[in-house]
């Protein structure tokens, strides 16, 4: 059919099929700022304005939309420099959006603003609350709603001419050891104060460490690299690009748990009209891989190919196909033909453990890793013993026993996995993918396509969100299989069902504590035992398992002469079941560690009549000490003595406790009982708790991960950083950008940076582990060192040739200007004796003038030593007695994360991180019926935290300075992630006696335990 549109103004005339959707078209026009995360109707990455309005243009018929005019993101604003063109520049919304910090992924960014746009039209002096229910339509996984509210809050007083403090004055200074505003000081989300509070304070608070004091760039809240781009909407990410001939895949998916192929027919497929190709597991070759994106050798078994004969879970893959459209790809599944022969499902990994159940892997191909043993559907397992736990149980007053329970959560990215393939004009293989790893992913997919590695060249655009959950060779080799056999461009984009039940996921595990204490609250011995069910296949089994203990049960040695010699047991089975596969996700095991730990060490506290926190500390790592777990365990490598270097423990607790008032609240009748209900009245039902978790993470994997940097000069001065690293929201282009224009005394918009393609960055690791900063940092600085001391070659003989006009210069002479006697700041060399060059003049003299040269240097690092960061979490709830619901209120996380590179992106990390694993604590759950069928399959039946549902948060950075870093840093990203849940657990227990084993804390369960006689599960 044929229809007029009005987009941005223009009018197009378009054919097109009565069908097609709004968001469909708009995309195939070119309007890239239009994303998609479900189209459903759930995410609002679609968002776009309709007469002003905004509507998911996924739910509307193009059709529908004549006769209406249609406002894209791309109709806003643009970069405000375009050469000799004068331009208006960003829209308020992009540009406070980028100042404050509000673009992580990018992802949902166009939608948010639009939907901002919308209101702010209508309404010039919003509230916060309705704020929060303008953008309550978009879902973001990465920030928390803090920035992007604080942006429109922001936006909308610059647009009413009233000024707002900026960005970098506002909350810095906390000294240390001083408490923080009084609590009570600060005003909760629906209490008079907060607007201000939330519009005003964009920084976090930091005890800052004085060696950041006089650096200009570290330390700095710099708006991220590539966030002007990313809230104009460009075309940056994986699907942003429009290719001839391209075809579109589809995977059929097993519709049981465990089942044979005994017959497949694709021929009706075959024969239908627009499908180009059909693949099943007799067209391809068996190559026995792994999906996880690990270094070499895997740490784990190989146990998948990419079709099989055997299908093991209900979404496990069946065969693909690529046709001329989607609605064609999607019709020619159904006419796949496909016999089963039934086998049994396995969906409980105690069962599954049993001797003489059926055997999920019993391929020839199998290879094993360490102790798998697929005979007993054993993909892991891991047995530790730091000193004796038995003589440590022996010594105890008392001895603890309990076991706790953790499920299966999504990392749920609102970008979904996807990738494009196609044979380049050289016969190489280009596979453009939103992927954490596409250093790992080129080569595990060479032998699984038969390609040589130096045929295959793989391309990270913009990440829309990872999490872990693109840690994984998911999607890349459907594609490139397709692309094999049809020679053509291939595009293949998840659905949001298929990533619910065909991506990976966070492992569900069981998991029992036992704990030996003396009464004065000393641990004699700790130990924990898990029970993980990995799903169909064993990819992160090993290590996300290992995780679980080697980054919680470490925190804890005990005092006294246990501190010098702790007893801690690690034991873990990590077992085949007919779910689908779990993997890696932020935290990557240790928020299971922590709900078992924490939730176990809050009991014996209580049992014991101890203080919560002083009992915790009392026991908790030390810096000075051996990591214990150190000698023990390395992700499947050797282990190596570490000690801690840094700890800011004690004083990120005394920073926490003062910011949420827990001295006034804790074990204080009047506060726990002043709930409210709706109307302000206080209710007899209602009941406050506050609750608190210490946890501690890692940076990096030691003697693993490496990462390297290229960083070259141009003509003016400025450089091009080319990195394997691949920032997937994180900011991590932006804070390596910030190392290097710290080294070479620029500005950060004189460092372009580049992330990631095999064939022109060096080799990455990848994103996960929490080392991007730290690891892919040090490379940074190096390269960046070996640049300025180039340079600083350059200028000397500049200045003593200016000098004394003879290339050479012999010391002592007076004239003479030694390389490190310069030093490089504000884009210039700087003589001691006041003479100063330009970047620029370097570059050109450099490169054009004298023994020509291309300044340039190329570094990488692998670190021996991971060291923790450290954090202590606290909650604050309010518990509805009558129908168990648990409304968080408040989150505050003071953290030791080393040196803060960048305030305004940490403190983003800090904040998503936050809200994401508040999902964990009280609402998401991935849960399967008796035939291994999942329930949650979108965004409807699976809850993530929007805009208006998100409590007060609040992060204060305690910094310590690492030094085996060059700048002291440490990771950020995932600690956020780990004391969430048992903070609010514990908090829960704190208002009303409810003890929960197992989370989420749903208000079904709290009910039951609430009307239980024994007050616990
Ligand atoms: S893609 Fe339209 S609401 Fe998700
Ligand atoms: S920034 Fe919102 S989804 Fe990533």
């Amino acid at each position: 059919m044929n229809i007029n549109l009005n987009v941005n103004d223009h009018p197009l005339n378009l054919e097109i099929h009565p069908g097609d959707s709004l968001l469909k078209v708009l995309r195939w026009q070119g309007f890239f700022g239009v994303k998609h995360g479900c189209e459903t109707g759930e995410c609002g990455a679609c968002t776009v304005l309709l007469d002003g309005k905004p509507v998911n243009s996924c739910m509307l018929l193009a059709a529908q939309a004549e006769g209406h005019a249609i406002q894209t993101i791309e109709a806003l604003g643009e970069h405000p420099q375009q050469g000799w063109r004068s331009t208006p520049g960003l829209h308020a919304l992009q540009r406070l959006f980028v100042e404050s910090g509000a673009v992580q992924c990018g992802y949902c960014t166009p939608a948010q603003i639009l939907a901002a746009k919308a209101l702010l039209d209508r309404n010039p002096a919003p509230t916060e609350e309705e704020v929060r229910q303008a953008l309550s339509g978009v879902l973001c996984r990465c920030t928390g709603y803090l920035k992007p509210v604080q942006a429109v809050l922001r936006a909308a007083a610059w647009l009413r001419g009233e000024e707002t403090e900026p960005e970098d004055e506002a909350g810095f200074g906390l000294p240390p050891s001083q408490p923080g505003p009084e609590p009570g000081g600060f005003a909760s989300a629906g209490e008079p104060g907060f607007l201000l509070e939330t519009v005003r304070r964009v920084m976090p608070k930091m005890v800052a460490t004085p060696q950041t004091e006089t650096m200009q760039h570290v330390g700095k809240p710099e708006p991220k690299v590539d966030a002007v781009k990313l809230v104009q909407g460009k075309p940056a990410f994986t699907a942003d690009v429009e290719m001839r001939g391209l075809l579109h895949a589809k995977i059929l998916h097993s519709p049981v748990a465990h089942a044979r192929i005994k017959k497949i027919d694709a021929s009706r497929a075959r024969a239908l009209e627009g499908v180009a190709a059909v693949l099943t597991w007799q067209d391809i070759p068996r190559v026995v891989f792994s999906t996880a994106g690990q270094s070499d050798p895997i740490p784990g078994p190989l146990d998948s190919f990419s079709l099989d004969y055997k299908v093991r879970f209900v979404g496990d893959r069946v065969a693909f196909l690529a046709a001329e459209t989607a609605e064609i790809a999607e019709q020619a599944l159904k006419l796949i033909e496909v016999e089963y022969e039934p086998l049994p499902a396995l969906l409980d990994p105690a069962q599954a453990m049993q001797p003489g159940s059926p055997r999920l892997h019993d391929e020839p191909e199998y290879v094993n890793f360490a102790e798998s043993d697929p005979s007993r559907n054993l993909a892991a397992h891991i047995g530790i013993d730091i000193g004796d736990v038995e003589k440590g149980f022996a010594e105890a007053d008392f001895v603890f026993e309990e076991e706790y329970e953790v499920p299966k959560v999504q990392q749920a990215h609102i970008e979904p996995h996807v990738a494009l393939t196609y044979w380049d004009e050289d016969d190489r293989l280009v596979i453009r993918t939103s992927t954490q790893v596409p250093f790992h992913a080129r080569r595990i997919l060479a032998p699984v396509l038969g390609l040589p590695v130096k045929r295959i060249r793989v391309i990270k655009p913009r990440i829309g969100g990872g999490f872990g959950g693109k840690q994984e060779i998911l999607i890349e080799d459907v594609a490139a299989h397709l692309t094999i056999a049809t020679r053509r461009p291939v595009i293949y984009e998840t659905t949001r069902e298929e990533q619910f039940i065909a991506a990976r996921s966070r492992h569900p595990m069981r998991i029992r504590m036992k704990t030996g204490v003396l009464k004065d609250g000393t641990l004699t011995a700790n130990a924990m035992h898990v029970l993980t069910d990995t799903g169909a296949y064993g990819c992160h089994a090993l290590t996300v398992t290992g995780n679980t203990g080697h980054k919680s049960m470490a925190l804890y040695v005990g005092d006294g002469p246990y501190r010098q010699k702790p007893n801690i047991q690690f034991v873990a089975d990590i077992v085949y079941t007919n779910h689908p596969p779990a993997g890696a996700y932020r935290g990557y095991g240790v928020p299971q560690g922590y709900w078992a730990l924490d939730r176990h060490m809050e009991r014996i506290a209580r049992q014991l009549g101890l203080d919560p926190l002083e009992f915790r500390l009392k026991n908790a790592l030390r810096a000075g000490e051996l990591h214990p777990f150190s000698m023990a365990w390395s992700e499947g490598r050797e282990p190596r003595p570490e000690t801690i270097q840094t700890c800011g423990l004690e004083e990120c607790v005394r920073q926490g406790r003062a910011a949420i008032g827990w001295d006034q609240k804790y074990n204080n009748p009047d506060w726990h009982a002043g709930g409210f209900v709706g109307a302000g009245l206080p209710s007899p039902y209602i009941r406050r708790g506050i609750g608190a978790a210490l946890v501690m993470q890692g940076t990096a994997i030691p003697y693993l991960d490496m990462g390297a940097a290229s960083l070259k000069m141009n003509d003016d001065g400025s450089f091009n950083l080319l990195i394997g690293a691949t920032d997937l929201g994180t900011g991590s282009d932006t804070v390596l950008a910030q190392m290097a224009a710290e080294v070479l005394g620029v500005e950060l918009d004189d460092i372009i940076t580049y992330s990631s393609d095999t064939d022109f960055t060096p080799f990455d690791k990848g994103a996960y582990a929490s080392s991007t900063t730290y690891i892919s940092g040090t490379a940074v600085t190096h390269a960046a060192q070996q640049v300025a001391e180039r340079i600083r070659q350059r200028a000397a003989r500049m200045f003593n040739q200016e000098s004394r006009g003879t290339p050479t210069c012999v010391p002592p002479s007076q004239s003479c200007v030694l390389p490190e006697e310069i030093r490089l700041m504000d884009r210039m060399a700087l003589a001691p004796d006041g003479r100063s060059l330009s970047l620029a003049q370097v570059a050109h003299h450099a490169l054009h003038h004298a023994d020509q040269e291309q300044i340039m240097a190329v570094a990488s690092y692998m670190s021996p030593v991971s060291p923790p960061p450290f954090a202590a979490q606290f909650a604050e709830v309010t518990v509805d007695l009558e129908t168990g619901q648990v409304v968080v209120d408040k989150l505050v996380m003071a953290v030791d994360s080393g040196v803060i590179v960048n305030p305004l992106t940490a403190s983003g990390q800090i904040e998503g991180g936050l809200v994401q694993a508040l999902g964990y604590a009280v609402c998401e759950e991935m849960r399967y019926d008796g035939e291994g069928r999942a329930r949650e399959r979108d965004f409807n039946t699976y809850h993530i935290f929007r805009a208006h549902e998100t409590p007060s948060l609040e992060t204060i950075f305690v910094e310590t300075f690492e030094p085996t870093h060059p700048f002291g840093v440490k990771a950020v990203a995932e600690i956020p992630m780990d004391g969430v849940a048992p903070a609010v657990g514990n908090a829960v227990l704190d208002a009303c006696g409810a003890e929960l084993l197992d989370n989420p804390l749903t208000p079904e369960k709290v009910w039951r335990v609430l009307h239980s006689t024994s007050g616990h599960e």
